[in-house]
C-alpha cells in the first residue's frame, strides 16, 4: 500500500512538472562564448532582469557557429517564445532570421551587429548595442590628451607616436570601427602616427598578453602607445609590460582599453591603464531583455514601454562614456 501511494505520488509529480501551461513565456538565450568578461556582464544583467518575469534559459555556444545554430533551433522546437542571440559570427545572422521568421519567433541581437540587409529581412528583428565608432573616437582622445600633455611620451623624440594595436576578434564591427576612429581621431588632432604592428587577442586576457609578448620581442622600447579593442587584452598586455619591467621605477607604457570591468576599472584605479571607454553591459542587457519580453507578450516594442530609445524602429543605441585614468584626470 505505502508502496504504492508511493509510485501514485511520484505519478503526479512527473504530470505536474512535465506540463507547463502552453502559452508560458521563456526567452532563451544564446551567447558566442561564455569566457569572455563583457559578455558575462550583459548575461548576468540579463539573468536579474528575468527575476520575477519571464524566466530565460542561457546557453554557451562555446564559440561555435554550428552549436549556436543547434541551439536556436532547440529553442525554436521547444516553443521559446523570443530569442535574444550574440552571434558567434555576425555574417551568420542571416540564417537565423530566416529560421526565426519561418516560425514566427522573434529574434533580439546583441552586441554582434547583423548587417543591414540582414536586418531587414524581418520586422521583429532587433538589435541592441553601442557605436563603435564612438568608442573609438573616445578611445583616440584620451590617448590623444596624454600625447599634448606629456612631451615625455615621444619617447625618441620623433614628433611620432609609435604605436601598436590588439584587436578583437576580425570582422566584428568593433575590432574594424574602434581601430579606424582611434586612429582618425588622432590623426585629425594633428597627432603624426607610425603603427609598429597589429595583431589579433581574440578579446581574451591570454591573447592580449601573448600579442604584447610579442611585439615587445620585435621592436621592445620603440613602442611607445598600445591601443587594445577591450580592457581584458589592455590587461593582458599589461601583464606582458610588467614581465618586461614596465610600470616599476620610470618606465611607463600608456596603454587604453574600452569596456571598463570591473579589472578594468581596477586598473584605471591603480595608474596600470592610461584610460578605457565605459561599454554599458547593464543596460544592453537590460534593454535586450525588455525588448524580448515586449515581443514575448506579442506587443510591438517601443521607446516607452522599453525604456531605452528605439531608432529606425528596431535599433537601441547605449552610449559608451570616456573614463580617464590617474594620469589624465589628475592633470
Ligand atoms: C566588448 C568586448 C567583447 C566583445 C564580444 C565588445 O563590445 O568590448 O570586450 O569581448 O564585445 O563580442
Ligand atoms: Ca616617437
Amino acid at each position: 500500500m505505502r508502496r504504492l501511494c508511493f509510485t501514485i505520488f511520484i505519478a503526479i509529480l512527473i504530470l505536474i512538472t512535465s506540463c507547463g501551461s502552453a502559452d508560458e513565456k521563456r526567452i532563451g538565450v544564446s551567447v558566442y562564448d561564455f569566457s569572455d568578461s563583457f559578455i558575462t556582464e550583459v548575461r548576468n544583467a540579463i539573468s536579474s532582469c528575468s527575476e520575477n518575469d519571464i524566466p530565460v534559459t542561457i546557453v554557451d555556444a562555446g564559440g561555435k557557429q554550428q552549436t549556436q545554430n543547434e541551439q536556436i533551433e532547440r529553442f525554436i522546437e521547444e516553443g521559446y517564445s523570443a530569442i535574444i542571440v550574440n552571434s558567434v559570427d555576425r555574417t551568420a545572422s542571416g540564417v537565423l532570421i530566416e529560421k526565426c521568421r519561418q516560425n514566427n519567433v522573434p529574434l533580439v541581437f546583441i552586441n554582434r551587429e547583423p548587417v543591414k540587409d540582414d536586418m531587414a529581412k524581418w520586422d521583429k528583428v532587433y538589435y541592441v548595442g553601442a557605436k563603435a565608432e564612438d568608442s573609438g573616437i573616445m578611445a583616440g582622445e584620451l590617448m590623444a590628451d596624454y600625447w599634448l600633455s606629456y612631451p615625455e611620451a615621444d619617447k625618441n623624440g620623433d614628433g611620432v607616436m609609435q604605436f601598436v594595436v590588439i584587436k578583437g576578434e576580425t570582422g566584428h564591427q568593433d575590432t574594424e570601427l574602434r581601430t579606424e576612429y582611434f586612429i582618425e581621431t588622432l590623426l585629425s588632432k594633428g597627432i603624426q602616427l607610425e603603427k609598429l604592428h597589429e595583431d589579433t587577442g581574440m578579446w581574451m586576457r591570454r591573447g592580449g598578453y601573448d600579442v604584447m609578448s610579442s611585439f615587445l620581442d620585435r621592436s621592445g622600447d620603440a613602442i611607445e602607445a598600445v591601443f587594445a579593442n577591450n580592457d581584458d587584452m589592455a590587461l593582458g598586455a599589461i601583464e606582458a609590460l610588467q614581465d618586461d619591467g614596465y610600470f616599476r621605477t620610470s618606465r611607463f607604457m600608456p596603454v587604453i582599453g574600452i569596456d571598463g570591468t570591473p579589472s578594468g576599472k581596477a586598473a584605471l584605479d591603480n595608474g596600470l591603464l592610461l584610460g578605457t571607454v565605459f561599454n554599458d553591459a547593464e543596460n544592453q542587457g537590460r534593454a535586450a531583455y525588455n525588448i524580448a519580453k515586449e515581443l514575448s507578450e506579442g506587443r510591438v516594442p517601443s521607446s516607452e514601454s522599453i525604456g531605452y530609445p528605439l531608432s529606425d524602429g528596431h535599433y537601441v543605441w547605449i552610449p559608451y562614456k570616456p573614463l580617464p585614468g590617474l594620469l589624465l584626470s589628475g592633470k
